[in-house]
């Protein structure tokens, strides 16, 4: 959904490559509905002329303190504004909004602000990675500063890695979300739902009795709560809920694959499927034969996808389920430490339970707390843990907090 129209868009831009891509920026958001202004900084003008980005938003462009020609410009654009996007973001842009410098006309609007404003870094990935930047950058999410991006891929400079500016058209997606009425607009929400099946021959399979139900009442919860939602899923009977981009997928190989292409500047990854421990070592090509002695099937671990997305350097925030027939409180604190999540989501299965039903209990674990969700439909359930989820990650400092030695840098 558009909610973008008659929105006032200020746009900074600062000195980086990327600014190239904040004319393309300003166009699309233009298309869809924005007002925008733009405020350049000094360096910016090296990369793009203030008269394309005039040109393109029909709107005057500021830059210099000389542009201020009121002397209240700064104030009355930081009022204007209903949301304030910097992108690209330099490295040093974002280091002196997160020490609250206020020596040119961009960061001064930024400090007289009370509109969201948003980052989107780009940069060497050297300078991303170093922990200057890091420092920076987590300084600005714990003030609410929405950091978006940086992609992973290659750089101007001729290197690899974290520190290319988000695509535009991302980027609009991502204000867009950000008006949409909900606590987790303006992010991003990886999910995962459902079996995975693990081939033994062509025609037989290794599979469990997941019938998808959790993950994918998480995904309309949490599309519902305003964040942008990939669902990758094994295979169910279930239609994917409206607004939410599915992707299909039978093994746990297909999965992990499917996962790590959605992780693109994901803010959380919630990993409700009922993925294979194990798969057969060698599937057969050809079906296998019935015969009389008895027939060994050798297995071998399958990739666990929650563990390697929480062992990512630059990852979300990981929540985890455990489906466990005994000791769930003791085996959920467990798999929290083993697996280095911020949150395991545990529920009993058995006879009549968690699989296969449409009602469950549920009891969360995170570092210092804990909680019961009584007997309930697990729509319902859904729409209570992405209450508590976003009760918790939206609390300044965060309160999903990985447990030590796997403390995150998200990126
Ligand atoms: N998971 C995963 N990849 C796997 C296995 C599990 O991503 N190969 C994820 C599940 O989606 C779930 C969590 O890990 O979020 C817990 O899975 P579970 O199977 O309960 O835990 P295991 O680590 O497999 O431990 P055990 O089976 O011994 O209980």
């Amino acid at each position: 959904m558009n909610f973008m129209a008659k929105k006032r868009i200020l746009l900074g831009v600062s000195g980086g490559i990327a600014a190239y891509k904040s004319a393309e920026l300003v166009r699309r958001l233009r298309t869809a509905g924005a007002v925008v202004r733009v405020v350049m900084t000094r360096s910016a003008k090296e990369f793009v002329t203030a008269t394309t980005l005039h040109t393109l938003s029909g709107e005057p462009v500021w830059s210099d303190w000389s542009d201020d020609k009121s002397g209240m410009d700064h104030i009355e654009l930081a009022r204007w504004a209903d949301r304030i996007l910097i992108a690209p973001a330099t490295a040093d842009t974002l280091a002196r909004i997160a020490h609250g410098r206020a020596d040119d006309l961009l960061t001064a609007i930024c400090l007289a602000t009370e509109a969201p404003l948003a980052v989107a870094p780009a940069m060497n990935q050297a300078m991303w990675n170093n922990k200057a930047t890091q420092a920076n950058v987590d300084t600005l999410r714990e003030r609410g500063v929405r950091v978006w991006g940086p992609a992973t891929g290659e750089q101007a400079c001729g290197e690899t890695g974290p520190g290319r500016m988000l695509e535009p058209d991302a980027l609009v997606q991502r204000l867009s979300d950000s008006f949409a009425n909900g606590r987790l607009a303006g992010l991003k929400v990886v999910i995962t739902a459902g079996p995975t099946r693990e081939p033994v021959d062509p025609v037989r399979y290794l599979s469990n009795r997941s019938s998808g139900k959790m993950g994918y009442a998480i995904a309309q919860a949490a599309h519902e709560a305003g964040a942008q939602v990939e669902l990758v899923s094994g295979p169910v009977a279930l239609q994917a809920p409206d607004g939410v981009t599915l992707t299909r997928v039978e093994s746990a190989s297909d999965m992990f694959r499917a996962v790590m292409v959605c992780l693109e500047d994901c803010d959380l990854f919630i990993g409700a499927a009922a993925v294979a421990d194990y798969r057969p070592v060698e599937p057969q090509a050809r079906k296998i034969k019935k015969q009389a002695a008895e027939l060994l099937l050798r297995l071998e671990p399958a990739p666990d996808i929650l563990a390697a997305v929480a062992a990512l350097k630059s990852r979300p925030v990981c929540i985890g389920f455990a489906a466990e027939t005994e000791n769930l409180q003791e085996y959920a604190q467990k798999k929290r430490m083993q697996k280095g999540v911020e949150m395991i989501v545990a529920n009993r299965v058995g006879a009549g339970l968690g699989f296969e039903t449409d009602d469950n209990e549920l009891w969360l674990v995170w570092e210092g707390g804990s909680r019961w969700l009584p007997k309930a439909p697990k729509t319902r359930l859904a729409c209570q843990l992405i209450e508590q989820i976003a009760d918790l990650y939206l609390k300044q400092p965060s309160g999903l907090k990985a447990p030590e030695p796997h403390a995150k840098h998200s990126a």
